[in-house]
C-alpha cells in the first residue's frame, strides 16, 4: 500500500486524563513488566475482564474470545518489552448476532479493556450507524467520515448495521467512498483505532463476500448466540438489582411466563426486550402505588415489582396476535 491518502490526525490536544491505575498501560513501569500478571496488574486490564464475566449472563464464547484477544495483547505487550515486535496487531473487529444479544454492551468493555492494555489512547466508543458517515449530496461523504473517524481517533468506532454502507443496486452509492476512507484508516492508524462492525450475521456475511478488502481487515469475528430463556430470566433479575427493585413472590414466575409469551411474538430483541418490559413493569408499579394516594409507602413497597404489573402487559392478552407490550 503506498502513502495514506487519508490521515487522521489524532487530537491529543483532547486526550483527557486516564483514570487512576489505567495510565500504567502507558506508564514507564509498564515497559518492564515481565510477566502476565505483572501486565495485568499493572494495566487493571483483569479487573475489567473479571467484571465482563460478573456483569454480563451467559456470552461464554465470547467471553472465552474476548480474554483469547487480551491473552494475546498481554503477551504482546510482554514481546515489546523485550524488543521483539513493534507491529501493533490487527484488531479491527465484527460482532454479529440478532438485536439484544449484547453487542453493544461487549464493545463498551472491550474499549476499556483495549486502553487499559495500552492499545488505544483514549478507549472511548463512538456508535455511527451510515447516516453518520455517509453524505446525501456528492462531497458531503468524505468530511463526515473524516470527522467521525476523528473523534473515534483513540478509541473504538462501532458500526452499526455496517452492511447499509454497502448498496450494490445503487451504482454511484456514496457508501463506497465511506468504505474506502475506512479501509485506509483501518490499516494505516491500526495501533490507535479498532473498528467494530455490528449487525445480522447473514447481512454481515454477504458484505464480506462483496467487499473483500474489508473483510481481510477483520481479524475478529465474533457471532452473539440469542439468549436461553433462563438467561433472559438471570438479565431481568440483574437488571431489577441494578435499579433497586425486585420481583414479589410469583413476580419472576410470572414473568417466565411473560418471556415464554414474548418470545414466540414479532420484534423480539432478547436482552433488550426484558429491558423494554422491565421498564413498563415499573410504569405500572408506579401506576399502582400512585393510587394510593395516602399510605405511607415502605422502602419493600417501592421496590417491589407484582405480578399483577407483568400480567397487565397486551403480551398476556393477545399471546398469538403481534405486539411489543
Ligand atoms: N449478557 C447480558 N447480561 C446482562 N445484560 C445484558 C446482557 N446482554 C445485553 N444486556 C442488556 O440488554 C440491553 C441490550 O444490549 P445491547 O448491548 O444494546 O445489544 P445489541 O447491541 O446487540 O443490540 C442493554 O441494556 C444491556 O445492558
Ligand atoms: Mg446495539
Amino acid at each position: 500500500m503506498g502513502s495514506p491518502m487519508y490521515s487522521i490526525p489524532g487530537s491529543a490536544a483532547a486526550v483527557p486524563e486516564p483514570p487512576t491505575g489505567a495510565a500504567a498501560a502507558h506508564g514507564p513501569q509498564s515497559t518492564e513488566a515481565r510477566t502476565v500478571s505483572e501486565v495485568l496488574a499493572q494495566s487493571q486490564a483483569g479487573a475489567v475482564m473479571d467484571e465482563l464475566d460478573r456483569d454480563l449472563v451467559g456470552l461464554t464464547p465470547i467471553k472465552a474470545r474476548i480474554r483469547d484477544i487480551a491473552a494475546l495483547l498481554v503477551i504482546d505487550k510482554l514481546r515489546m518489552n523485550l524488543g521483539l515486535s513493534a507491529q501493533a496487531p490487527s484488531l479491527h473487529m465484527s460482532f454479529t448476532g440478532n438485536p439484544g444479544t449484547g453487542k453493544t454492551t461487549v464493545a463498551l468493555r472491550m474499549a476499556e479493556i483495549l486502553f487499559r492494555l495500552g492499545y488505544v489512547r483514549k478507549g472511548h466508543l463512538v456508535a455511527v450507524t451510515r447516516d453518520d458517515l455517509v453524505g446525501q449530496y456528492i462531497g458531503h461523504t468524505a468530511p463526515k467520515t473524516k470527522e467521525v473517524l476523528k473523534r473515534a481517533m483513540g478509541g473504538v468506532l462501532f458500526i452499526d448495521e455496517a452492511y447499509y454502507l454497502y448498496r450494490p443496486e445503487n451504482e454511484r452509492d456514496y457508501g463506497q467512498e465511506a468504505i474506502e476512507i475506512l479501509l485506509q484508516v483501518m490499516e494505516t492508524q491500526r495501533d490507535d483505532l479498532v473498528v467494530i462492525l455490528a449487525g445480522y450475521k447473514d447481512r454481515m456475511d454477504t458484505f464480506f463476500r462483496s467487499n473483500p478488502g474489508m473483510s481481510s481487515r477483520i481479524a475478529h469475528h465474533l457471532d452473539f448466540p440469542d439468549y436461553a430463556p433462563a438467561e433472559l430470566l438471570r438479565i431481568a433479575d440483574k437488571l431489577l438489582e441494578q435499579h433497586s427493585y425486585r420481583f414479589a413472590p410469583g413476580a419472576r414466575e410470572t414473568f417466565e411466563e411473560y418471556l415464554t409469551a414474548r418470545i414466540r411474538q414479532p420484534h423480539f430483541a432478547n436482552a433488550r426486550s426484558v429491558r423494554n418490559a422491565l421498564d413498563r413493569a415499573r410504569l405500572r408499579q408506579a401506576s399502582r402505588l400512585f393510587a394510593d394516594q395516602d399510605r405511607r409507602f415502605t422502602a419493600e413497597d417501592l421496590t417491589t415489582i407484582a405480578a399483577s404489573d407483568i400480567r397487565a402487559s397486551r403480551v398476556f392478552q393477545t399471546a398469538a396476535a403481534p405486539s411489543q407490550s
